[in-house]
């Protein structure tokens, strides 16, 4: 049944609206200049969404008030008792005894500060580093899939092909299986966020796979992210398995259509702006600043909190059990903070942009993101620097929680 339409963006807003996922950015605008500055809505859910970059840092700081403990931005219930009533006894079982969540994502402190230190020292740029190669061989490797015919999908056959690959790469999970991680997350974080079946399906068929990866590497450690999370102590006893397997539910979730959306808005944006193309393929040097830039204007990752005490934050009474979006994006065009915020500048000088969040739950995998951003659009750039969007009306968008495009055809000269 098609969704209401909007009337009142500040008290009614959807972001699941086609409109709010294709151009959200003049709503952004008109909501940060509204007297009240945090909206409201009942719709999925119900939430409160802040749009000013003050507000949202206000708010990710707040942990006292503003916990993690469910970080998804709409609350689409399955029916009732379908949960029950589909799990056979040993899946309730496994459900129980592996609910921790995905830390360290949804996780407050005690437990978040020791669950993201675990996690530091594999995405460091040290050993992100040693990843590049084999990210720039992947990227050319996709590149000759398609270079000869003139045209390709520069979403469907380029960024969401690279995150999958590498993340599968770290976590020693076979690489074959990448479009079926695909098309797990994308049931578990985008389509399944207005279908709360095919969430649940999807988040079980994520979680049974890790809880048999990490099965397999207790037998048979190997050189890959599960076996070091098994390795680790916390208070001189082995980190629980159970946090094992949520921690790598998370980097499969996380490491995905996050990146994959950044690279792919990177190339619709540079498609439809040659002085761009011409610009990083002239000072090379510049590819560290644009990868910022890209990540500031078209950030893709909105997250959520939860309330958990009534508070009152600029006149909106906020209740325990409210849901408030952290719109990092709309943060990163707020004018107040960045001069032409809706202005690509590539060598922009001052960009504090909160992309990967603010925060004791900022990105612990930005310098892997980063990386593969800056991998994925040299070698693009290197092989085909002149391309378009082949009918700009045609890309299609996902959103809600990440936005990016998900078709996008482009041609160029072959
Ligand atoms: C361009 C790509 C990415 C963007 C824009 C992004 C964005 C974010 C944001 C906004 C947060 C903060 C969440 C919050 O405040 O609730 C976050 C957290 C996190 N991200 Fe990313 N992310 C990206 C890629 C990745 C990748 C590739 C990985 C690893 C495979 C990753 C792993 C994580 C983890 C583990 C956290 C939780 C940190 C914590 O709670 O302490 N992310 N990310």
């Amino acid at each position: 049944m098609p969704a209401e339409p909007v009337n009142d963006w500040s008290t009614d807003y959807d972001i699941f609206a086609r409109e709010y996922i294709r151009d959200p950015f003049p709503i952004w605008d008109q909501l940060r200049a509204s007297p009240c500055p945090v909206a409201r809505t009942d719709r999925w859910g119900g939430s409160w969404m802040p749009t000013r970059y003050e507000d949202i840092v206000t708010f990710a700081r707040d942990i006292q008030h503003f916990s993690s403990r469910n970080v998804l931005v709409a609350d689409v219930m399955p029916a009732p008792d379908a949960e029950e009533q589909d799990l056979s006894e040993e899946d309730q079982r496994l459900v129980q005894q592996y609910d921790v969540g995905a830390p360290p994502i949804t996780s407050d402190p005690p437990v978040h500060t020791w669950a993201r230190r675990l996690l530091l020292p594999p995405f460091s740029v040290t050993s992100v580093t040693k990843l590049e190669p084999e990210t720039r061989e992947l990227c050319n490797a996709l590149i000759d899939g398609f270079i000869a015919d003139g045209r390709a999908d520069g979403a469907a056959d380029y960024a969401q092909r690279i995150p999958p690959r590498v993340i599968a790469s770290m976590l020693g999970i076979p690489k074959e299986m990448t479009s079926t991680f695909t098309d797990w997350v994308r049931g578990f974080l985008e389509l399944g966020l207005t279908d709360p079946e095919l969430r649940q399906q999807s988040g079980r068929s994520i979680f049974t796979f890790m809880i048999e990866q990490v099965q397999q590497r207790k037998e048979h450690p190997g050189d890959d992210l599960i076996s070091y999370l098994l390795g680790q102590k916390v208070d001189g006893e082995p980190v629980p398995e159970p946090h094992v397997v949520g921690t790598c539910f998370l980097l499969l979730v996380a490491g995905i259509d996050t990146t994959w959306s950044s690279i792919g808005s990177a190339l619709w944006h540079l498609a439809q702006h040659p002085e761009h193309r011409r610009q990083l393929i002239e000072q090379p040097e510049l590819i560290g600043n644009a990868v910022e830039e890209l990540l500031r204007a078209y950030s893709p990752v909105t997250m959520a909190r939860y309330v958990a005490a009534d508070v009152e934050y600029a006149g909106c009474p906020m209740h325990e059990g409210d849901k408030v979006l952290m719109n990092f994006p709309a943060a990163n065009r707020d004018p107040s903070i960045f001069d032409h915020p809706d202005q690509v500048i590539l060598d922009r000088e001052k960009n504090p942009h909160i992309a990967f969040g603010v925060g004791i739950h900022r990105c612990a995998g930005s310098n892997l993101a980063r990386m593969e951003m800056k991998v994925a659009i040299q070698e693009w750039l290197r092989r085909i620097p002149d391309f378009r969007l082949e009918d700009p009306h045609a890309v299609t968008w996902a959103g809600g929680q990440v936005r990016g495009p998900r078709k996008m055809a482009v041609v160029f000269p072959s």
